[in-house]
C-alpha cells in the first residue's frame, strides 16, 4: 500500500462491509463506487463471528464472494485480520478472552477490541485466523496490505495479565532486589520478597483515578507492559501472515496521539504506519498536523496510510456537526501535505443498525450518488487520479524536530505533582503550533532517532531523561546544535526516579541552570516577564532557577520570585540550550521561535496569510509545496518559486499572486 510496487497513484477509498447487506445490492455498491474513483477497499474488518462460528468450522465462502466480486471491479484490496471482536461462542466457552476493567470488574461478551491480550485463547485463535487468511487469499494480486486487528488498544486488569506482568517484570530487572529499587519499594512498606508479589496497579490496589497513582513507577510499568502485551498479540499475527504471504506489506491502524499504546515502539514491528484521523471541527490545522507529523515520525519520516477519516460526520462525539462543504477535501490534502500516501475513509457505505448508522459514509441510506457528500467523495477521488504516482514516497525536510516520547508523557501525567493543569501534549503544542504558523515544517521524534539531520530540537517537558539520551543532547549541541527544553525537564530516569544533585539533572551542564524551586500556578493565575519588549504571561508553572554558565533573557515581574530568570540562553561546545521556565502564550512562542529558527539559520520557505498553511513534501519527481487555506476567504499567496500547480495544472512564476478561495487547496511542484 505504501512504498508498494503494485500501487501507482494515492489509494482512495476505505472500510467496506458487504457482508452487512444483502447480496444483491453489492453490484450496484460497485458501480457507485466506481463513480466516486474509489480504487481500494478494506475489507473484513469484524468478520471473526461469520469466519469462525465454531471453534473447529472456518466459513470463507462469503468472504470469497466478496474478494471476487472487488476483484472483477478492479478494486484493490486493504484486508483485515478481524481479530478485533471475538465471536460470542469463544467467550461463552472461554472466558479467559473477556477483560477485566480497570475498577476491577469482568465484562462479559460485548462491544469490540475486547480481548484480553494475555489471554491463551485469544492469541491462539487469533493466530490461526490471520494464517488460514494469509493461505487461503495469497493468490489474489490485488491484496495491497494486511489490516491488523483494528485500533488495538484499552487495557486488561485480569488474572492473565498479572501473571504475564511478574513474568514481564523478571524480564526487566532480573532480581528482586533492582525491582525493589527501580520501584523505590522502601516507601511507604512495599518491599516486594517474591515475583508473585506483583500486583498490577488499579482502583484494587495503587489507584486512586485513572491517572492517579500512589507508586508511579508500578503504574508506569503497567502501561509499558500493557502496550508490550497487546503489541505482541500484534506481532503474532504479523509472523502468521508474513509465512504465508512475505511480501504484502503489513499495518494496523493507529489513532495518532492515543496514550496508551507506545507507537514508536510498535511502528518498528510494521512494514509502514497508517492511522485514523477524527478531528473535530473545533481542532486547529496544528493540532491536526501535529498528529500526522507525529504518525510520520514513528516510522522515521517515512510515508503513511491515512487508513480512516470520516467523509462527513461521526456517530460519537457528543455534537456530531458536519465538515462543512470542501473541509473533507482540504483535510484530505493536508494529511497528504505531511506525508500520507492514501486517502482512505470509514466507511464506504452507512450501516442500517447499531452504533454507527448514523457514521458519515460515502453510499448514504439513500442509496444513491446524488448526496452532496457522494459529490465531494467523487470529485476528490477525480483529483487524486490527475496526481498520479508524482507525490508517493516524498519525505517531509525539516531542519527542526520536537521530542516526544510516550514514556515520558506517561511519566508526567502520573508525577503527582506539580500541577493537575500540566498535560504533556499540550505542552508539545503549543511549540509545534509555532513552528506551524511559521511555516516550518518539523519532524516528530522519539528517543532512538536520529538528531544529525537537525539544527533545532525541541523538547517540551522532557522530565524522563532516558538512559544515554544527555550524551545525545550534549553531542548534538556540542556540534552546533539548538536545544530548548522547558520546566519540569530532566527530573528523572526510566524509572521515574529523581536525578539528585540539583534540578534539570543530567542536563544540567548542557543548560548551564540550577532550577531550586517550582511553583504551580493555579487555572486562571498568571505571572509574567517581558520578552523582546514585550509583555508576556507565565502560566501553568513557573521555575525558580538560578543561571549557572547560561545568561538570563528576561526575570518575573512579581511575586517573591520576581527577576529570577525566565528564559536562559547558554552556550555550549558550538550549539545553544535554552530554557523556558514557564509556559505563556501562543504570541509569545510564535515570537520566540522565530528568533531561535533564525538564529539557527531556518527560514520560514514560504509566507502565507494566517490560516493558510504550508507542508512540503520531496522525493526524486520533485519538491512539492501545499497551500491549504483553512479560512473561510479567499486568500492570496506570493510565489516564491516558479512552478506548476498540478490539480488545475497552472504555471506560476515567481512573484505572482496565487489566489485560493475558501478552504481550497493548491500542490505546486518546483520547476
Ligand atoms: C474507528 C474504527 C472504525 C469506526 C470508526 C468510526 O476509527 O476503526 O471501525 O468505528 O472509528 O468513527
Ligand atoms: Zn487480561
Amino acid at each position: 500500500m505504501i512504498e508498494n510496487e503494485k500501487v501507482k497513484k494515492i489509494l482512495y477509498g476505505g472500510d467496506y462491509n458487504p457482508e452487512q447487506w444483502p447480496e444483491d445490492t453489492w453490484e450496484e455498491d460497485m458501480r457507485l463506487l466506481k463513480l466516486a474513483h474509489i480504487d481500494v477497499v478494506t475489507l473484513n474488518v469484524f468478520s471473526w463471528a461469520s469466519l469462525q462460528p465454531d471453534e473447529n468450522t472456518y466459513c470463507f465462502e462469503k468472504l470469497d464472494k466478496i474478494m471476487e466480486l472487488v476483484r472483477k471491479h478492479g478494486l484493490k484490496v486493504c484486508l483485515a485480520t478481524s481479530t478485533g471482536a471475538h465471536p460470542a461462542w469463544m467467550a461463552r466457552k472461554y472466558p479467559d478472552i473477556l477483560r477485566t476493567e480497570f475498577n476491577g470488574m469482568r465484562r462479559k461478551f460485548g462491544g469490540r477490541h475486547n480481548s484480553c491480550p494475555n489471554s491463551p485463547t485469544y492469541r491462539k485463535y487469533s493466530v490461526r485466523l490471520a494464517a488460514r487468511l494469509a493461505e487461503r487469499y495469497k493468490g489474489y494480486e490485488n491484496i495491497v496490505a494486511w489490516h491488523i486487528s483494528n485500533e488495538y488498544g484499552g487495557e486488561c486488569y485480569c488474572e492473565n495479565c498479572e501473571r504475564a506482568f511478574r513474568v514481564w517484570l523478571k524480564d526487566r530487572y532480573k532480581t528482586i532486589d533492582e525491582w525493589n529499587r527501580a520501584w523505590n519499594n522502601s516507601f511507604w512498606g512495599h518491599t516486594m520478597y517474591d515475583w508473585e508479589d506483583a500486583v498490577l496497579p488499579n482502583m484494587l490496589s495503587e489507584h486512586f483515578a485513572s491517572d492517579r497513582t500512589m507508586f508511579q513507577g508500578i503504574s508506569l510499568d503497567y502501561r509499558r507492559f500493557n502496550s508490550d502485551s497487546i503489541l505482541e498479540c500484534c506481532k503474532l499475527e504479523y509472523d502468521a501472515l508474513k509465512a504465508v504471504t512475505p511480501d504484502i506489506p503489513v499495518t494496523t491502524n493507529m489513532m495518532g496521539a492515543y496514550k496508551a499504546l507506545d507507537y514508536q515502539k510498535w511502528a518498528k514491528e510494521l512494514d509502514f504506519v497508517s492511522w485514523d484521523n477524527y478531528p473535530s471541527n473545533e481542532d486547529s490545522a496544528a493540532s491536526i498536523a501535529f498528529r500526522h507529523d507525529l504518525m510520520r515520525g514513528v516510522k522515521q519520516g517515512k510515508p503513511f496510510a491515512l487508513m480512516e477519516q470520516t467523509p462527513s460526520v461521526t456517530n460519537w462525539l457528543p455534537y456530531n456537526a458536519l465538515k462543512r462543504p470542501g473541509v473533507m477535501r482540504l483535510w484530505s490534502y493536508q494529511a497528504v501535505a505531511h506525508g500520507a500516501d492514501t486517502v482512505m475513509f470509514f466507511q464506504m457505505k452507512r450501516s442500517i443498525g447499531a452504533c454507527e448508522k448514523y457514521h458519515g459514509a460515502v453510499i448514504d441510506h439513500v442509496g444513491n450518488e446524488n448526496t452532496r457528500v457522494f459529490r465531494e467523495v467523487a470529485a476528490l477521488g477525480a483529483e487524486l487520479e490527475v496526481l498520479e504516482d508524482r507525490i508517493l514516497g516524498a519525505r517531509t525536510p525539516a531542519k527542526a524536530a520536537i521530542y516526544f516520547d510516550w514514556e515520558n508523557w506517561w511519566a508526567i501525567e502520573y508525577s503527582a505533582g506539580p500541577s493537575v493543569s500540566l498535560h504533556y501534549v499540550d505542552e508539545v503544542l503549543r511549540y509545534y503550533t509555532a513552528f506551524h504558523s511559521l511555516n516550518i515544517p518539523v519532524d516528530l521524534i522519539g528517543a532512538e532517532d536520529d538528531l544529525d539531520p537537525y539544527r533545532i530540537v525541541v523538547a517540551p517537558v522532557m522530565y524522563m531523561v532516558k538512559d544515554g539520551y544527555d550524551e545525545k543532547l550534549r553531542s548534538f549541541v556540542q556540534n552546533g546544535g539548538s536545544f530548548l527544553t522547558t520546566f519540569f525537564s530532566g527530573y528523572v530516569d526510566k524509572n521515574d526516579l529523581v536525578t539528585v544533585g540539583g534540578y534539570p539533572g543530567k542536563l544540567r551542564d548542557i543548560l548551564g541552570i540550577w532550577v531550586e524551586e517550582e511553583d504551580a500556578l493555579p487555572d486562571g493565575v498568571t505571572n509574567s516577564f517581558v520578552y523582546n519588549g514585550v509583555t508576556y504571561p507565565a502560566e501553568l508553572v513557573c521555575d525558580l532557577l538560578h543561571t549557572e554558565t547560561a545568561v538570563s533573557y528576561c526575570g518575573y515581574e512579581s511575586d517573591f520570585y520576581k527577576g529570577m530568570p525566565v528564559i536562559t540562553e547558554n552556550s555550549f561546545g558550538k550549539g545553544n540550550a535554552y530554557y523556558v521556565a514557564t509556559a505563556s502564550n501562543e504570541e509569545f512562542y510564535k515570537h520566540f521561535l522565530q528568533d531561535l529558527c533564525k538564529k539557527a539559520g531556518i527560514e520560514p520557505s514560504v509566507n502565507t496569510p494566517e490560516g493558510v498553511e504550508a507542508a512540503w513534501r520531496e522525493n526524486a519527481k520533485g519538491t512539492f509545496l501545499f497551500l491549504l487555506n483553512h479560512t473561510d476567504k479567499e486568500q492570496e499567496v506570493e510565489m516564491s518559486f516558479n512552478g506548476t500547480e498540478l490539480i488545475h495544472r497552472s504555471d506560476y512564476k515567481q512573484g505572482d499572486i496565487l489566489l485560493l478561495a475558501a478552504k481550497d487547496v493548491a500542490i505546486l511542484q518546483k520547476d
